[in-house]
């Protein structure tokens, strides 16, 4: 989301005459769009702020001197500690949240006017949504030479209402919001527009979006999913991250009947033992999540899994963690998230005792990791000699190849013509590498001109 968020950001700052730079070094402003979830990507910010003041003093404060850099702090790292940043920081010029970015243009020419540093962290009563341009067309908001992207994120759905007990989220993004389908299908569009056969729909608990129709109904995710397979150009759908207490029946019979939406699905379980699960306030108990999968399964038998997990929750024994992996043995995940609890200021986890000591959760991290890059392993080479529709991204490194993915979002490698990227083909699968798969196109290059499969789905 925070990818999505720092375009949001470029777009805003585009009729300013401002353009994304590869280098810091060239920047007139400097945005830090930061992550507040774990401690580690927290105290990233302020090692990156350390680094900006050098540059800062080698170039000159903008205020005294034209096209000095500003540097900005944004996102949910701003908006948990807004005031402890500029105690920490005095020479960064701006700080707000991930609610606020939409008012960039009137804080840059605040404190380019030299009226002092900003500091925005309110949650605004007018969405930000509401003020925010559509995607720019091809090119302006994008560094020079930069081919739009074939995939694009959207934000469907902010903030969360779940409140589980390690998570930050709720305090830093604020309570749940979901955009209107208008307001979703117009930017969906515009994105299909400049270039996009890929929308991966965003939210923080994205599956629980309820957004109003044009004629005032609410629909959920399947009905805004069901609206945007309608877009022509546009290939495939993908949505993150859901929660599995709002994986409902309309969601499964998409998946079972949307052909352009794809058959994977990253559903967080976060622990599997029910114990750490109640103590999470998560809403659900082991069973209920193989259950929800079996369903989902039975919808779309070759849908494949994603899930993050933390282990180390405070109280989590050798049997809870046991029966993580126990739950992880049994759906098997063709690729997984795993974290070390992380206590975050403000959130209850955080005050319970019996943390868990940091050797142990080394310990138990290291140890479902094998298992599930094992698993992920298991699962890429059993795509060996399948053949997969690639939408085809970028060129690769090497002359003459070009890269993408499959619907299992694994990163291909093709000797395939240029002209494929921005659709997708039907691809052998040759062999697994250590980072991506590689293929060849059906038939083979030596029979004849390459027959581009026109076929658009999955
Ligand atoms: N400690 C460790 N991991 C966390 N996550 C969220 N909060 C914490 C925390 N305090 C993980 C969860 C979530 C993912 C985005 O980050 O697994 O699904
Ligand atoms: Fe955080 Fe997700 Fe739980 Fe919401 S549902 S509190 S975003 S982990």
């Amino acid at each position: 989301m925070n990818v999505y968020d720092s375009a949001r950001m470029a777009d805003v700052l585009a009729p300013l005459g401002y353009q994304p730079v590869d280098d810091a070094a060239a920047a007139d402003l400097i945005i830090l769009n930061t992550c507040h979830i774990r401690e580690k990507a927290a105290e990233k910010v302020y090692s990156d702020l350390g680094r900006l003041q050098l540059l800062k003093a080698s170039r000159g404060h903008a205020a005294e001197r034209a096209g000095g850099p500003l540097v900005a702090v944004a996102g949910c790292v701003a908006q948990a500690e807004g005031e402890e940043i500029l105690r920490r920081a005095p020479y960064v010029d701006m700080v707000f949240g991930p609610q606020t970015y939409h008012r960039l243009p009137e804080m840059v020419a605040r404190v380019a006017r030299g009226a002092g540093t900003a500091l925005d962290t309110e949650f605004p009563p007018e969405p930000k949504f509401d003020s925010l341009p559509l995607p720019a067309a091809v090119g302006t908001a994008l560094a020079g030479g930069e081919v739009p992207a074939v995939t694009a994120f959207l934000t469907v759905q902010e903030g969360c209402d779940k409140f589980c007990t390690f998570c930050v989220v709720p305090y830093t993004r604020g309570p749940e919001y979901s955009r209107s389908v208008a307001a979703v299908e117009a930017e969906a569009r515009a994105l299909v527009a400049r270039g996009a056969a890929e929308l991966t729909l965003l939210g923080q608990n994205v599956n629980a979006y309820h957004g109003q129709e044009e004629a005032g109904t609410v629909v959920g995710l399947a009905g805004l999913i069901r609206r945007l397979a309608r877009i022509d150009g546009l290939a495939r759908i993908r949505y993150t991250t859901s929660h599995p207490r709002d994986v409902d029946d309309a969601l499964i019979a998409c998946h079972r009947d949307e052909a352009k939406l794809m058959p994977f699905l990253h559903l967080p379980v976060q622990s599997g033992s029910d114990r750490i699960l109640s103590a999470m306030n998560r809403g659900h108990d082991v069973a209920e999540y193989r259950r929800t999968i079996d369903r989902l399964r039975a919808a779309r038998p070759d849908l494949a899994l994603s899930t993050d997990i933390i282990v180390g929750f405070p109280g989590e024994t050798d049997a809870d963690f046991e029966a993580t992996l126990d739950l992880v043995r049994e759906v098997t995940f063709a690729s997984a998230f795993s974290f070390k609890f992380s206590a975050r200021p403000g959130t209850p986890a955080a005050l319970l005792d019996a943390q868990v000591p940091e050797a142990l959760k080394d310990e138990r991290l290291q140890t479902l990791q094998a298992l599930l890059r094992a698993q992920q392993e298991s699962f890429n080479r059993g795509m060996v000699g399948r053949v997969l529709p690639v939408l085809f991204e970028r060129a690769a490194r090497h002359p003459g190849q070009i890269a993408g993915r499959t619907p299992y979002l694994q990163a291909v490698h093709a000797q395939a013509p240029a002209a494929w990227i921005g659709t997708v083909h039907d691809v052998r699968i040759l062999a697994v590498g250590p980072n991506s798969l590689t293929a060849a196109p059906v038939g083979g290059a030596e029979s004849g001109p390459l027959a581009a499969p026109e076929r658009i789905s999955a």
